[in-house]
């Protein structure tokens, strides 16, 4: 039987933001953990869901806050939206063209994939402008360049964008910078335009070859998902489907650094190695073990690592989602690590609090700087946005007495059920009121 779930996902910000993370430090991470599906798959494959005449079913649908805000958007256009743990049923065939209540679209970045979704569907949208993490400076400019390409005409007023297309065409476009949210939103937007659509310089994640492979289930053409060059030819109708979440590579990476940084052994189980492999070759250079299976990765973590100079970039690059726990790691490095951020500017929030629990760390430009070894000491710290939230964690565990964690909303954002999964391997935490 299925259940359907009044989620308010106020009530529970209002939890969060009474809450704390707190975890004692200094025990090694040992056994398995099992990894959620995907966040940023789950945030474009809700939307893409609205695109089809049948119903949609997602399995491996992880339980995160932007899943849940997701869920209320879509109620609020009147599509049903039925669920149960893990999967999620989405009937869009009574949904309406309106405006998202504010509150909702500035909850999360990945608002903006309803422009895409909405413009294929209704040929019209309208949507606030998306919130998220703060990074610094988070344009759409390619992704609004995308969709006036494709025909579609764009205001701007009081925070909103209108967009408006009835008969989009296919069009050849080649985005400026490498977007992830882009080439998804103009996917999104150009699946039931007429003709052919060729998305160039596309990003490449595995998060766009799963909303290729949804949209293709429901009878989309797409061609050359997860290479820099994305064909899409427009069809007139989508239907229904059934798919399963890629699994999360990020959180499999913050538990793979997490077991590095506590010297642990753990298996993190329910993924695709192929996915991991620009963090498996980092941490294997800065000294941990590691052997892969199928769907499963063992980590040794060792007494002694090496510094590393770490470079995020687009996929197949080193991911800037793991820009900030592997800092965390490399505190616990020989020497001195350089991390440069090449695609968030000031992703760096992390440090001055690093920097609390005695990290060595200088912030010089895009890079950060950071001396090791240095051992940690637990006190209050403040997460401001997801990955900074994983960084303090990760420090958490190694460092000497109790390290309190505010801002868990941010961290409940992305990481299914992280007290537990850390329990699970060992660690003592748990959730406290402020
Ligand atoms: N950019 C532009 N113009 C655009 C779009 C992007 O200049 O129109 C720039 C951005 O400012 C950034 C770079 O291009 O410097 C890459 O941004 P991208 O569009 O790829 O980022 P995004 O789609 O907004 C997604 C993830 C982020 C992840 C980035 C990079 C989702 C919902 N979010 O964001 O995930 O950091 O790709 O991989 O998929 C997270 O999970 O913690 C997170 C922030």
């Amino acid at each position: 039987m299925h259940l359907l779930v009044h989620f308010s996902v106020k009530a529970q910000e209002v939890i969060s933001l009474t809450e704390q993370l707190c975890i004692r430090g200094g025990r090694r991470l040992k056994g398995t953990v099992s990894i959620s599906g995907a966040k940023n798959s789950a945030v474009a494959l809700i939307p893409a869901a609205i695109l089809g005449n049948q119903t949609i079913t997602i399995d491996n649908l992880p339980e995160i806050r932007d899943v849940h805000i997701y869920k209320q958007i879509l109620k609020q256009l009147s599509a049903k939206v039925i669920y149960n743990k893990s999967q999620l049923i989405i009937d869009p065939r009574e949904m309406v063209c309106k405006t998202v209540q504010d509150g909702l679209v500035t909850e999360l970045r990945a608002s903006y994939y309803l422009m895409g979704a909405m413009l294929g569907r209704f040929g019209e949208s309208c949507v606030g402008l998306p919130g998220g993490c703060n990074l610094g400076p988070r344009p759409i400019d390619q992704h609004i360049k995308g969709f006036q390409a494709l025909g579609a005409t764009i205001e701007q007023r009081k925070g909103t964008i209108y967009l408006r297309g009835k008969d989009l065409r296919g069009a050849k476009i080649y985005l400026d910078v490498v977007s992830v949210g882009a080439t998804i939103n103009i996917m999104l937007a150009a699946v039931k335009a007429k003709g052919q659509t060729i998305i160039e310089n596309a990003a490449k994640e595995p998060e766009i070859v799963d909303v290729a492979t949804i949209l293709t289930s429901m009878g989309a053409d797409i061609k050359g998902a997860g290479t820099d060059i994305i064909k899409i030819t427009g069809v007139e109708e989508l239907g229904g489907c059934r798919h399963s979440i890629i699994p999360d590579r990020i959180e499999a990476g913050t538990y793979m650094i997490a077991a590095a940084a506590t010297k642990g052994e753990v298996i993190i189980d329910s993924v695709i190695p192929k996915h991991l492999e620009p963090i498996t070759a980092k941490l294997r250079e800065i000294g941990v073990e590691i052997e892969e299976a199928d769907e499963q990765i063992l980590i040794k973590g060792n007494e002694v690592y090496k510094s590393a100079d770490i470079k995020t970039l687009p996929y197949p690059g080193f991911p800037t989602d793991l820009q900030q726990p592997i800092t965390s790691l490399l505190t616990q490095a020989n020497g001195c690590s350089i991390v440069t951020d090449n695609i968030y500017s000031s992703r760096f929030k992390h440090i001055d609090e690093l920097k609390r629990m005695g990290a060595c760390i200088k912030v010089e430009g895009r890079s950060a700087v950071i001396e090791g070894k240095v051992q940690l000491q637990g006190t209050n710290v403040s997460a401001s946005d997801l990955r900074a939230g994983a960084a303090l964690v990760i420090a958490g565990l190694c460092a000497d007495g109790v390290t309190s964690i505010s801002g868990v909303q941010y961290i409940d954002r992305g990481y299914e059920n992280i007290e537990q999964k850390l329990t699970q391997l060992g660690a003592e935490v748990w959730r406290e009121q402020i």
